[in-house]
């Protein structure tokens, strides 16, 4: 977990919510994000692709009969956030967000109003410590494991530099069949020098970044259902009314994304 106060590095969570409009943000996080967006001029149209799919898989799952989700790498809250999407669709949905950001510590209760039927709770951890997070009271409070559950890791894993494979084998050993794997990360497939200028950026300011490729995204979900169509840039992922895909969006957003059921 990291310790630092708010103000004496850039946060990952408070440079994302710059390139989504939020306000929950610093000098020194505008500053890292201004150096992204000079060489990654498109990341905001990146970032609300990105939520488009967060909204598109959510819903998915929802009316796939889904009623757990377990959302790892939440953010700052930015509405309409998880639980509102899903409760929607099924009132008596129950989300369990966790991150390990102490700024989206310090806005949890935002993402704490579940619904009248629903419920919804906020768990401070990281996902490389996947037992903490399972095992966590919070958690069993919320979540029955014995059921099925959505797990989403959104905008999550490019942060996580190594050790994926293991992260998820572990998460998904824990959860019952019929559950649902959510990723969506940052790839450089489609324009290796800005993403990987950007991958710097991060780097420089040690925060952990990774590239992947779609060989290794599709990796990720080996022994599970993908749902169609697959593995594909999140723009391309079931779009609905009013979702965005101008012309060269792969370049401009450069993620992949996937939605798997265990079977
Ligand atoms: C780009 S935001 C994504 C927010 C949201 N999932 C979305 O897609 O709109 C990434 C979030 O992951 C969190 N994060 C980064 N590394 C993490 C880790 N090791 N464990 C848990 N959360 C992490 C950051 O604090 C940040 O809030």
């Amino acid at each position: 977990m990291r310790g630092d106060g708010p103000l004496d590095q850039p946060h990952t969570s408070r440079i994302y919510d710059y390139f989504l409009g939020g306000k929950d943000n610093y000098e020194i996080d505008r500053r890292a994000a201004q150096e992204i967006l000079t060489v990654w001029p498109t990341i905001r149209t990146a970032a609300r692709v990105n939520r488009q799919f967060m909204h598109r898989s959510t819903r998915f799952l929802a009316e796939a009969g889904i009623r757990q989700f377990l959302d790892i790498g939440t953010g700052i809250p930015t509405e309409p956030n998880l639980h509102r999407i899903a409760q929607e669709i099924a009132p008596d949905s129950r989300v369990v967000y966790v991150d390990n950001d102490p700024l989206v510590l310090a806005h949890a209760r935002a993402l704490m109003m579940g619904g009248e039927q629903g419920a919804t709770t906020y768990l401070h951890g990281d996902v490389t410590e996947p037992l903490d997070i399972l095992g966590a009271p919070e958690l069993a409070e919320i979540i029955d494991l014995g059921e099925p559950v959505g797990l989403s890791m959104i905008a999550l894993l490019h942060f996580v530099e190594d050790d994926v494979d293991r992260i998820l084998s572990t998460f998904l050993d824990a959860l019952a069949p019929g559950s649902y794997l959510v990723i969506c990360t940052i790839t450089a497939d489609f324009a290796p020098e800005q993403v990987e200028a950007a991958q710097d950026v991060y780097r420089v300011r040690k925060l952990p970044a990774q590239v992947r490729t779609r060989a290794e995204v599709t990796g990720w979900f080996a022994g599970l259902d993908l749902v169609d169509p697959g593995v594909v840039p999140p723009h391309r992922w079931r779009l609905g009314a009013g979702d965005e895909m101008p012309a060269a969006f792969d370049a401009k957003v450069s993620c992949y994304c996937g939605v798997a059921r265990k079977p």
